[in-house]
């Protein structure tokens, strides 16, 4: 019985922007993501930044007078001598909330929007990135990584900037504040208290190493999610057929308790700065209590609203004291996404435009391979391949699967670039060529047909915004689409769910074809752009292109005779080299061809049974006696 060897080492799965996770990583001030990240953002948005930082400045003394406070309000309520201050004070309170509330509201509205800024501009950044990449970058990226970059990424990047500000500012600020008001008091009390702050950031210390890595797994296991449920919506339909909703459901299982597995330990080792915090402050606060009782260290000389005052100060201390101790760990958790994001930003860009760029020159539409060597990650596809497709001529690429057909035409497109050697239009090369002249000379109707949800229209304009309606209508009757958009509840503004999910597969087929002739490009590439066609509209298809041919340079990837027939050259191609080029009835000819002994297998038996095929129109000739 067959068996299916397993290789010695299983293959590894391939993520090239999988970092190796650093838990030894420099102190958070030298981290180049956080160092950047900040450094961009406070750049962007120092405006908006410097007001809300202003308002943290009011927020803060606000809250420190409110502790100042406490000593007159105490005072003036237990001593006889304060009684007449009684209405100034109270006064002064309410000030004190008044301008801290608006204070307050200033702050948290300018820095929700220098936020969203930062997501927004981040993300249009991310996708501009995407939009410049050739195909192998998506090739070994899944699709659930980009977006999770783009989204958390970004979210991270606002999340790590405003931590950092309402820390260091707003908390540290308010902080400073208290522990004035404090030291003003008392000052060797003060001194006393704060001496439980070295062992509160030793003890989150312990913490930081732990939280990076989780943070990090926390982040794969939501791409995990992402991934599942992508691949369930694109494939529901073969998951039906095959019954593979236990082994989706298993895989969701999985990844859903996966993350919130990571974001509960994550939030365990955060919660854990607050017991540290609370036991360290209930111990600071018991002592105070203890030493007051004794009236030492200078209390005896102070009214009890100067020793309420001090109290509360420490009280009040103790919040954004606790928040400064886990700004780190908050860090951490968003470094991890963050870093994933710059690694998508800073990946190469393949097809740049160089910038020298020129247009390509107007003519004929020639296209020439010149020692083209070109492969996918280490296997070769093509190896030297030279060749010229005739201008405004119809070239049919034939052979087996896998030959380079497909990978012929990205190169033509420059949707990949050759290793070695150069693909040329007009004779200027496409390295050499700008993009936008490049993407005027070539349409295409590739293999597998994408189209945008959207409605007909907008599909249909997408190549060519200006087209008038008559455009548009003429190249929907050279692809035999007119008819049946027409038949349609809402004709081309009928919307196609997403990629044309509404359209049948031959539909969807027409419809790429047309959208490909309304960019009336000089060169026209069509990759199987008629298999799902049936005969009758296949045939109407194909006199329509034939028509529209006349000074266009056609190039026809096909599996059928029916599109080979019509075609001036024919090339064969196996193996990512051309083993023949001729006319169809040259390369009919050679009897121990390649090509003869694909016609012969392919066609032959089809003659044989529906009769010999009419070289000229590809249909077949009635059986008669003679033949
Ligand atoms: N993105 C890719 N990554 C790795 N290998 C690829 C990729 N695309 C194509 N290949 C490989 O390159 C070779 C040529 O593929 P190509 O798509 O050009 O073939 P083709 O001639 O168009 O075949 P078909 O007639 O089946 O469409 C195949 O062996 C294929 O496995
Ligand atoms: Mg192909």
């Amino acid at each position: 019985m067959a068996k299916i060897e397993t290789p010695p080492k299983a293959q590894p799965k391939f993520d090239p922007d999988a970092e190796p996770l650093d838990t030894k990583r420099p102190p958070l001030w030298k981290d180049k993501n956080l160092r950047r990240v900040l450094g961009a953002n406070l750049k962007q948005q120092w405006k908006r930044y410097a007001v809300a930082a202003a308002a943290m400045a009011v927020v803060a003394s606000m809250t420190a007078g409110t502790a100042y406070m406490m000593r007159f309000i105490v005072d003036a309520m237990t001593l006889p001598e304060y009684k007449d201050q009684v209405l100034t004070v109270a006064g002064a309170v309410a000030a004190i909330f008044i301008v801290k509330g608006i204070a307050n509201y200033v702050q948290v509205v300018v820095m929700a929007e220098a936020g969203f800024r930062i997501v927004s501009n981040q993300q249009t950044l991310i996708f501009n990135k995407l939009l410049r990449q050739s195909i192998d970058f998506f090739h070994y990226r899944e699709s659930s990584g980009i977006v999770l970059r783009v989204t958390r990424g970004a979210a991270a990047a606002r999340s790590i900037t405003e931590t950092v500000i309402n820390s260091y500012v707003r908390d540290l600020l308010t902080l400073l504040g208290l522990i004035g008001i404090m030291l003003y008091h008392q000052p060797v009390l003060s001194f006393a208290a704060l001496a439980v702050g070295p062992f509160a950031l030793f003890g989150v210390g312990g913490l930081i190493k732990r939280s990076r890595l989780l943070s990090n797994q926390e982040l794969s296991a939501m791409g995990d999610i992402i991934k599942i449920v992508q691949e369930t919506v694109a494939g529901f339909r073969i998951i039906k057929v095959f019954s593979a909703e236990r082994l989706l459901s298993e895989r969701m299982n999985k990844a859903v308790n996966d993350t919130r597995e990571r974001s509960l330990s994550f939030t365990r080792v955060n919660a854990l700065t607050s017991p540290m915090m609370d036991s360290l402050s209930g111990l600071a606060i018991a002592g105070i209590v203890c030493l007051s009782a004794f009236q030492v260290l200078g209390m005896e000389r102070s009214t009890p609203g100067e020793i309420l005052s001090f109290i509360t100060a420490l009280l009040m201390a103790y919040e954004p004291a606790k928040r400064l101790m886990s700004t780190r760990l908050q860090i951490e958790r968003n470094l991890a996404a963050v870093s994933g994001m710059y690694q998508l930003l800073d990946a190469p860009e393949t097809l740049t435009e160089p910038e020298d760029a020129t247009d390509i020159p107007e003519g004929t539409a020639t296209i020439q391979f010149n020692g083209v060597c070109f492969g996918y990650g280490k296997r070769t596809v093509l190896n030297d391949l030279t060749h010229t497709f005739p201008a405004q001529k119809i070239t049919a690429l034939v052979g087996p699967s896998g030959g380079g057909k497909s990978t012929m035409f990205s190169l033509m497109l420059r949707l990949v670039d050759p290793y070695q050697g150069d693909v040329l239009i007009n004779g200027q090369t496409l390295r050499s060529a700008t993009n936008t002249s490049l993407r005027k000379s070539l349409s295409l109707v590739s293999q597998d047909t994408f189209l945008f949800s959207a409605t007909i229209m907008e599909n249909l304009r997408i190549g060519r915004n200006d087209a008038t309606d008559d455009d548009v209508i003429a190249a929907a009757k050279v692809a035999n689409a007119h008819e049946f958009i027409m038949d349609l509840p809402y004709g081309y503004e009928t919307e196609i769910g997403e990629n044309g999910s509404f359209l049948s597969g031959g539909q969807k087929q027409r419809i790429a074809i047309a959208r490909a002739v309304l960019k009336r490009a000089p060169i026209l590439l069509l990759d199987e752009a008629t298999s799902a066609l049936d005969a009758t509209s296949e045939e109407l298809v194909r006199d329509s292109l034939e028509k529209i041919a006349k000074g266009v340079t056609m190039i026809v990837i096909a599996h059928r005779l029916s599109s080979i027939l019509t075609a001036d050259q024919v090339c064969y191609i196996e193996g990512g080299e051309i083993k023949e080029n001729g006319t169809l009835r040259e390369l009919l000819d050679k009897k121990d061809g390649l090509f003869r002994a694909l016609y012969d297998k392919q066609f032959r038996e089809a003659a044989m049974e529906y009769g010999p095929v009419d070289i000229k129109s590809g249909n077949f000739l009635a059986r008669t006696p003679e033949n």
